[in-house]
Protein backbone atom coordinates (compact mmCIF):
# COMPACT_ATOMS: atom_id res chain seq x y z
CA UNK A 1 0.00 0.00 0.00
CA UNK A 2 1.47 3.42 -0.95
CA UNK A 3 1.37 6.79 1.16
CA UNK A 4 -2.26 7.99 -0.35
CA UNK A 5 -3.86 4.48 0.11
CA UNK A 6 -3.15 4.93 3.78
CA UNK A 7 -4.04 8.09 4.22
CA UNK A 8 -7.54 7.11 2.69
CA UNK A 9 -8.16 4.06 4.92
CA UNK A 10 -7.42 6.68 7.76
CA UNK A 11 -9.62 8.83 6.80
CA UNK A 12 -12.36 6.58 6.52
CA UNK A 13 -12.16 4.45 9.16
CA UNK A 14 -9.82 5.78 12.32
CA UNK A 15 -10.98 7.92 15.02
CA UNK A 16 -10.64 11.71 14.22
CA UNK A 17 -8.83 12.58 17.39
CA UNK A 18 -5.26 13.42 15.40
CA UNK A 19 -3.86 16.14 12.94
CA UNK A 20 -1.83 13.45 11.42
CA UNK A 21 0.77 14.63 8.91
CA UNK A 22 0.19 13.26 5.07
CA UNK A 23 2.55 10.19 4.94
CA UNK A 24 2.49 6.98 6.76
CA UNK A 25 5.70 5.42 7.71
CA UNK A 26 6.37 2.10 7.22
CA UNK A 27 9.93 1.44 8.61
CA UNK A 28 12.62 2.16 10.41
CA UNK A 29 16.33 1.76 11.83
CA UNK A 30 18.60 3.67 13.99
CA UNK A 31 17.26 7.26 13.18
CA UNK A 32 15.64 6.84 10.17
CA UNK A 33 12.06 5.91 9.29
CA UNK A 34 10.76 5.73 5.63
CA UNK A 35 7.23 6.44 4.32
CA UNK A 36 5.35 3.96 2.33
CA UNK A 37 6.02 5.66 -1.34
CA UNK A 38 10.17 4.76 -0.18
CA UNK A 39 10.70 8.36 0.81
CA UNK A 40 13.25 8.78 3.85
CA UNK A 41 13.08 11.02 7.01
CA UNK A 42 15.54 11.56 9.40
CA UNK A 43 13.31 11.24 12.56
CA UNK A 44 13.72 13.70 15.62
CA UNK A 45 10.80 13.07 16.79
CA UNK A 46 11.64 9.37 17.83
CA UNK A 47 7.95 8.37 18.66
CA UNK A 48 7.84 11.79 20.92
CA UNK A 49 10.57 10.72 23.25
CA UNK A 50 9.99 6.38 22.92
CA UNK A 51 12.31 4.99 20.64
CA UNK A 52 15.15 6.44 22.55
CA UNK A 53 17.67 3.49 21.33
CA UNK A 54 16.65 4.30 17.56
CA UNK A 55 14.60 2.17 15.39
CA UNK A 56 14.95 -1.61 15.86
CA UNK A 57 17.61 -1.21 17.92
CA UNK A 58 19.15 -4.95 18.36
CA UNK A 59 19.11 -5.29 21.94
CA UNK A 60 15.14 -4.74 21.49
CA UNK A 61 14.80 -6.86 18.70
CA UNK A 62 16.42 -9.59 20.43
CA UNK A 63 14.41 -9.25 23.60
CA UNK A 64 11.30 -9.02 21.87
CA UNK A 65 12.09 -12.05 19.64
CA UNK A 66 13.60 -14.17 22.43
CA UNK A 67 10.55 -13.58 25.08
CA UNK A 68 8.21 -14.03 22.46
CA UNK A 69 9.19 -17.48 21.45
CA UNK A 70 8.70 -17.81 25.62
CA UNK A 71 5.65 -16.04 26.97
CA UNK A 72 3.93 -13.13 25.36
CA UNK A 73 1.52 -12.28 27.91
CA UNK A 74 0.48 -14.16 31.12
CA UNK A 75 -1.97 -12.51 34.48
CA UNK A 76 -0.89 -10.66 37.22
CA UNK A 77 -2.55 -13.59 39.26
CA UNK A 78 0.86 -15.34 38.74
CA UNK A 79 4.25 -14.18 39.11
CA UNK A 80 6.02 -12.77 36.37
CA UNK A 81 10.02 -13.10 36.10
CA UNK A 82 10.73 -10.32 33.66
CA UNK A 83 8.52 -7.79 35.82
CA UNK A 84 10.11 -8.58 39.14
CA UNK A 85 13.46 -8.47 37.73
CA UNK A 86 12.63 -4.91 35.51
CA UNK A 87 11.02 -3.52 39.27
CA UNK A 88 14.54 -4.83 41.24
CA UNK A 89 16.45 -2.78 38.74
CA UNK A 90 14.54 0.55 38.60
CA UNK A 91 14.62 0.58 42.71
CA UNK A 92 18.34 -0.09 42.29
CA UNK A 93 18.76 3.00 39.93
CA UNK A 94 16.18 4.98 41.39
CA UNK A 95 15.00 6.61 44.65
CA UNK A 96 11.99 4.00 44.99
CA UNK A 97 11.34 0.95 46.56
CA UNK A 98 7.85 -0.60 44.33
CA UNK A 99 7.18 -0.68 41.32
CA UNK A 100 3.90 -0.85 39.67
CA UNK A 101 3.28 -1.41 36.20
CA UNK A 102 0.85 -0.69 33.41
CA UNK A 103 0.81 0.28 29.83
CA UNK A 104 0.96 4.61 29.44
CA UNK A 105 2.07 7.54 31.11
CA UNK A 106 -1.55 8.56 31.67
CA UNK A 107 -2.30 5.15 33.40
CA UNK A 108 1.03 5.85 35.47
CA UNK A 109 -0.51 9.31 36.48
CA UNK A 110 -3.89 7.60 37.31
CA UNK A 111 -1.83 5.18 39.51
CA UNK A 112 0.37 7.88 41.46
CA UNK A 113 -3.03 9.67 41.72
CA UNK A 114 -4.87 6.97 43.24
CA UNK A 115 -1.64 5.94 45.55
CA UNK A 116 -1.43 9.39 46.81
CA UNK A 117 -5.68 9.31 47.37
CA UNK A 118 -5.21 6.09 49.18
CA UNK A 119 -2.50 7.58 51.38
CA UNK A 120 -4.02 10.57 51.62
CA UNK A 121 -6.81 8.97 52.97
CA UNK A 122 -5.20 6.40 55.65
CA UNK A 123 -1.95 8.19 56.48
CA UNK A 124 -3.01 11.91 56.20
CA UNK A 125 -6.16 12.53 58.35
CA UNK A 126 -8.59 11.96 54.76
CA UNK A 127 -6.58 14.55 52.33
CA UNK A 128 -7.14 14.01 49.00
CA UNK A 129 -5.99 16.86 46.68
CA UNK A 130 -3.56 16.94 43.96
CA UNK A 131 -1.97 20.51 43.24
CA UNK A 132 -0.49 20.91 39.62
CA UNK A 133 0.66 23.70 37.61
CA UNK A 134 -0.24 25.92 34.64
CA UNK A 135 1.42 24.92 31.24
CA UNK A 136 2.03 20.78 32.62
CA UNK A 137 0.60 18.00 30.83
CA UNK A 138 -0.29 14.65 32.35
CA UNK A 139 -2.09 12.58 30.08
CA UNK A 140 -5.63 12.46 28.70
CA UNK A 141 -7.79 9.87 31.08
CA UNK A 142 -10.18 11.76 33.12
CA UNK A 143 -8.26 12.30 36.24
CA UNK A 144 -5.03 13.14 34.24
CA UNK A 145 -6.52 15.52 32.15
CA UNK A 146 -7.89 17.23 35.42
CA UNK A 147 -4.29 17.51 36.70
CA UNK A 148 -3.13 18.65 33.17
CA UNK A 149 -2.51 22.72 33.63
CA UNK A 150 -3.90 23.01 29.19
CA UNK A 151 -7.38 24.51 28.99
CA UNK A 152 -7.44 22.66 25.64
CA UNK A 153 -7.08 19.33 27.26
CA UNK A 154 -9.94 19.70 29.19
CA UNK A 155 -12.04 21.10 27.05
CA UNK A 156 -15.81 19.43 26.37
CA UNK A 157 -15.12 17.02 29.46
CA UNK A 158 -17.19 18.59 32.02
CA UNK A 159 -18.19 17.51 34.73
CA UNK A 160 -14.38 16.76 35.29
CA UNK A 161 -13.34 14.68 38.79
CA UNK A 162 -13.00 17.10 41.76
CA UNK A 163 -9.98 17.33 44.06
CA UNK A 164 -7.31 19.19 41.34
CA UNK A 165 -6.30 22.80 41.08
CA UNK A 166 -3.50 24.32 39.32
CA UNK A 167 -0.85 27.10 40.28
CA UNK A 168 1.58 29.03 38.01
CA UNK A 169 4.70 26.80 37.10
CA UNK A 170 8.47 27.92 39.13
CA UNK A 171 6.60 29.80 41.76
CA UNK A 172 7.12 28.31 45.07
CA UNK A 173 4.59 31.03 47.08
CA UNK A 174 2.07 30.25 44.80
CA UNK A 175 2.11 26.56 45.28
CA UNK A 176 2.24 26.73 49.18
CA UNK A 177 -0.41 29.63 49.19
CA UNK A 178 -2.51 26.77 47.32
CA UNK A 179 -1.75 23.94 49.66
CA UNK A 180 -5.03 23.29 51.81
CA UNK A 181 -4.31 21.70 55.34
CA UNK A 182 -7.21 20.44 55.64
CA UNK A 183 -7.41 18.45 51.81
CA UNK A 184 -4.12 19.17 49.84
CA UNK A 185 -2.27 15.10 49.96
CA UNK A 186 0.74 16.06 47.19
CA UNK A 187 1.82 17.74 44.01
CA UNK A 188 2.50 16.65 40.73
CA UNK A 189 5.03 18.29 38.59
CA UNK A 190 7.12 17.33 35.84
CA UNK A 191 10.67 18.14 36.26
CA UNK A 192 10.96 19.69 32.91
CA UNK A 193 7.76 20.69 31.31
CA UNK A 194 7.84 18.61 27.87
CA UNK A 195 4.74 19.09 26.05
CA UNK A 196 4.48 22.49 27.63
CA UNK A 197 7.12 23.62 25.46
CA UNK A 198 10.21 22.30 27.00
CA UNK A 199 10.07 24.73 30.21
CA UNK A 200 13.07 24.36 32.56
CA UNK A 201 11.98 25.35 36.39
CA UNK A 202 14.84 27.10 38.71
CA UNK A 203 17.09 24.22 40.50
CA UNK A 204 15.47 25.90 43.59
CA UNK A 205 11.98 25.36 42.92
CA UNK A 206 12.25 21.35 42.75
CA UNK A 207 14.16 21.92 45.95
CA UNK A 208 11.72 24.15 47.00
CA UNK A 209 8.69 21.88 46.73
CA UNK A 210 11.30 19.04 48.62
CA UNK A 211 11.00 21.50 51.70
CA UNK A 212 7.40 22.31 51.25
CA UNK A 213 6.47 19.17 50.61
CA UNK A 214 8.25 17.79 53.90
CA UNK A 215 6.93 20.86 56.48
CA UNK A 216 3.62 20.34 55.00
CA UNK A 217 3.46 16.61 55.24
CA UNK A 218 2.73 15.72 51.62
CA UNK A 219 3.56 14.31 48.84
CA UNK A 220 6.18 14.70 45.85
CA UNK A 221 5.11 12.95 42.96
CA UNK A 222 7.35 13.66 39.64
CA UNK A 223 5.95 12.80 36.29
CA UNK A 224 8.97 11.86 34.65
CA UNK A 225 7.11 10.13 31.24
CA UNK A 226 8.76 12.58 28.96
CA UNK A 227 12.03 13.34 30.51
CA UNK A 228 12.68 9.57 32.43
CA UNK A 229 15.13 6.93 31.12
CA UNK A 230 17.99 8.87 30.04
CA UNK A 231 16.25 11.98 28.04
CA UNK A 232 18.33 14.61 29.97
CA UNK A 233 21.61 12.76 30.08
CA UNK A 234 21.09 11.13 33.50
CA UNK A 235 18.63 8.48 33.86
CA UNK A 236 16.06 10.19 35.96
CA UNK A 237 15.63 14.15 35.27
CA UNK A 238 15.35 14.61 39.20
CA UNK A 239 19.00 13.48 39.43
CA UNK A 240 19.96 16.96 38.10
CA UNK A 241 18.32 18.59 40.82
CA UNK A 242 19.16 16.94 43.62
CA UNK A 243 16.00 15.89 45.23
CA UNK A 244 13.78 13.24 45.33
CA UNK A 245 10.13 12.48 45.06
CA UNK A 246 8.38 10.37 46.56
CA UNK A 247 6.31 8.89 43.73
CA UNK A 248 7.68 8.72 40.08
CA UNK A 249 6.07 8.31 37.16
CA UNK A 250 7.72 6.85 33.73
CA UNK A 251 6.29 5.49 30.28
CA UNK A 252 7.39 6.41 26.83
CA UNK A 253 10.98 5.11 26.51
CA UNK A 254 10.32 2.67 29.30
CA UNK A 255 8.96 -0.15 26.93
CA UNK A 256 11.66 0.76 23.58
CA UNK A 257 8.54 1.11 21.60
CA UNK A 258 6.26 -1.07 23.14
CA UNK A 259 3.54 0.08 25.45
CA UNK A 260 4.93 0.20 28.96
CA UNK A 261 4.19 2.09 31.61
CA UNK A 262 5.33 2.33 35.34
CA UNK A 263 5.17 3.89 38.57
CA UNK A 264 7.49 3.71 41.28
CA UNK A 265 7.18 4.64 45.00
CA UNK A 266 9.04 4.57 48.47
CA UNK A 267 7.71 1.72 50.79
CA UNK A 268 6.10 4.00 53.10
CA UNK A 269 4.10 5.59 50.35
CA UNK A 270 3.40 2.32 48.24
CA UNK A 271 2.18 0.33 51.39
CA UNK A 272 -1.36 1.98 50.56
CA UNK A 273 -1.72 -0.32 47.89
CA UNK A 274 -3.04 -3.63 48.71
CA UNK A 275 -3.91 -6.27 47.00
CA UNK A 276 -7.32 -5.14 44.72
CA UNK A 277 -6.43 -1.90 45.63
CA UNK A 278 -5.36 -1.15 41.79
CA UNK A 279 -4.60 -3.56 38.59
CA UNK A 280 -4.08 -3.32 35.13
CA UNK A 281 -4.59 -6.67 32.45
CA UNK A 282 -2.15 -5.86 30.66
CA UNK A 283 0.45 -3.97 32.77
CA UNK A 284 4.17 -5.18 33.21
CA UNK A 285 3.25 -8.27 30.71
CA UNK A 286 6.38 -10.65 30.12
CA UNK A 287 6.80 -9.11 26.47
CA UNK A 288 7.05 -5.57 27.24
CA UNK A 289 9.02 -5.71 30.60
CA UNK A 290 11.39 -7.95 29.15
CA UNK A 291 12.21 -5.58 26.58
CA UNK A 292 11.49 -2.90 29.33
CA UNK A 293 14.92 -4.52 30.83
CA UNK A 294 17.15 -4.58 27.41
CA UNK A 295 16.26 -1.22 26.89
CA UNK A 296 17.56 -0.49 30.91
CA UNK A 297 20.64 -2.62 30.71
CA UNK A 298 21.52 -0.90 27.14
CA UNK A 299 20.85 2.88 28.78
CA UNK A 300 23.30 2.17 31.76
CA UNK A 301 25.75 -0.19 29.91
CA UNK A 302 25.86 1.36 26.41
CA UNK A 303 27.29 4.93 27.03
CA UNK A 304 24.17 6.17 25.77
CA UNK A 305 23.78 8.61 28.55
CA UNK A 306 27.21 10.02 27.92
CA UNK A 307 26.12 10.06 24.44
CA UNK A 308 23.07 12.16 24.78
CA UNK A 309 25.07 14.57 27.30
CA UNK A 310 27.66 15.14 24.48
CA UNK A 311 25.27 15.11 21.11
CA UNK A 312 22.80 17.17 23.64
CA UNK A 313 25.58 20.27 23.59
CA UNK A 314 26.52 19.85 20.26
CA UNK A 315 22.68 20.18 19.29
CA UNK A 316 21.89 22.87 21.41
CA UNK A 317 24.88 25.08 19.97
CA UNK A 318 24.17 24.25 16.55
CA UNK A 319 20.55 25.43 17.49
CA UNK A 320 22.18 28.84 19.13
CA UNK A 321 24.32 29.52 15.96
CA UNK A 322 20.77 29.60 14.28
CA UNK A 323 19.80 31.51 16.91
CA UNK A 324 22.03 34.22 15.74
CA UNK A 325 21.38 34.40 12.24
CA UNK A 326 17.50 33.97 12.37
CA UNK A 327 15.80 37.12 14.79
CA UNK A 328 12.38 34.83 14.03
CA UNK A 329 14.25 32.68 17.22
CA UNK A 330 13.35 33.78 20.38
CA UNK A 331 14.99 30.98 22.66
CA UNK A 332 16.65 27.78 22.74
CA UNK A 333 16.29 25.77 25.57
CA UNK A 334 16.59 22.25 26.86
CA UNK A 335 18.76 19.63 29.06
CA UNK A 336 20.68 16.40 27.64
CA UNK A 337 18.60 15.63 24.10
CA UNK A 338 15.00 17.19 25.09
CA UNK A 339 15.47 20.89 23.55
CA UNK A 340 12.95 23.17 22.67
CA UNK A 341 13.16 26.33 20.26
CA UNK A 342 11.00 28.83 20.67
CA UNK A 343 10.04 30.93 17.59
CA UNK A 344 7.90 34.68 17.91
CA UNK A 345 5.83 33.36 15.74
CA UNK A 346 3.46 29.27 14.86
CA UNK A 347 6.05 26.94 14.24
CA UNK A 348 3.50 24.41 12.17
CA UNK A 349 4.84 25.77 8.59
CA UNK A 350 8.46 25.22 9.31
CA UNK A 351 7.95 21.61 10.70
CA UNK A 352 5.37 21.05 7.47
CA UNK A 353 8.70 22.32 5.45
CA UNK A 354 10.95 19.96 7.24
CA UNK A 355 8.88 17.09 6.58
CA UNK A 356 8.82 17.92 3.00
CA UNK A 357 13.12 18.01 3.10
CA UNK A 358 12.60 14.29 4.95
CA UNK A 359 13.67 15.64 8.53
CA UNK A 360 10.88 15.02 11.24
CA UNK A 361 10.39 17.15 13.86
CA UNK A 362 7.48 18.21 16.33
CA UNK A 363 5.85 21.66 17.35
CA UNK A 364 4.77 21.83 20.97
CA UNK A 365 2.70 24.98 22.72
CA UNK A 366 2.39 26.56 19.47
CA UNK A 367 5.50 28.33 18.99
CA UNK A 368 8.65 25.79 20.08
CA UNK A 369 9.93 23.23 17.96
CA UNK A 370 10.98 20.14 19.95
CA UNK A 371 14.26 18.04 18.94
CA UNK A 372 13.77 14.51 20.75
CA UNK A 373 16.08 12.43 18.55
CA UNK A 374 17.21 9.01 19.92
CA UNK A 375 19.77 9.20 22.52
CA UNK A 376 21.70 7.18 19.90
CA UNK A 377 22.10 9.63 17.78
CA UNK A 378 25.98 10.79 15.81
CA UNK A 379 27.18 13.93 15.00
CA UNK A 380 26.79 13.79 11.57
CA UNK A 381 22.66 13.51 12.03
CA UNK A 382 22.32 16.15 13.78
CA UNK A 383 24.46 18.15 11.36
CA UNK A 384 21.96 17.17 8.79
CA UNK A 385 19.24 17.65 10.95
CA UNK A 386 20.83 21.30 11.48
CA UNK A 387 21.25 21.16 7.69
CA UNK A 388 17.63 20.89 6.86
CA UNK A 389 16.83 23.91 9.48
CA UNK A 390 18.94 26.01 8.27
CA UNK A 391 17.47 25.85 4.45
CA UNK A 392 14.23 26.02 5.99
CA UNK A 393 14.10 28.39 8.29
CA UNK A 394 15.62 30.86 5.47
CA UNK A 395 13.49 30.21 2.83
CA UNK A 396 10.47 31.68 5.43
C1 LIG B 1 4.90 14.41 31.02
C2 LIG B 1 3.86 13.51 30.42
N1 LIG B 1 3.03 12.85 31.23
C3 LIG B 1 2.09 12.03 30.74
C4 LIG B 1 1.94 11.84 29.39
C5 LIG B 1 0.88 10.91 28.86
O1 LIG B 1 1.48 9.76 28.38
P1 LIG B 1 0.64 8.75 27.46
O2 LIG B 1 0.38 9.45 26.16
O3 LIG B 1 1.55 7.56 27.31
O4 LIG B 1 -0.60 8.42 28.19
C6 LIG B 1 2.80 12.51 28.50
C7 LIG B 1 2.64 12.35 27.05
O5 LIG B 1 3.10 13.12 26.25
C8 LIG B 1 3.79 13.36 29.03
O6 LIG B 1 4.62 14.04 28.24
Amino acid sequence: MNNQRILKLTEKYVARTYARFPVALVRGKGTRVWDANGKEYLDFVAGIAVVSLGHSHPAVVRAIERQARKLIHVSNLYHIAPQSELARELCRHSFANRVFFCNSGAEANEAAIKLARRYGGERLGGKYEVLSVHNSFHGRTLATLTATGQEKVRAGYDPLPPGFRQVPFNDLRSMEEAIDERTTAAILVEPIQGEGGVVIPDKDYLQGLRELCDRKNILLIFDEVQVGMGRTGKLFAYEHYGVEPDIMTLAKALGGGLPLGAMLAREEVARSFGPGTHASTFGGNPLACSVGLAVLKTLLQGGVLKNCVKMGKFLFHGLQELQRRFPSIREVRGKGLIIGMELEREGSKIVDDCLREGLLINCTAHKVLRFIPPLTIGKKDIEMGLAILEKVLARQ
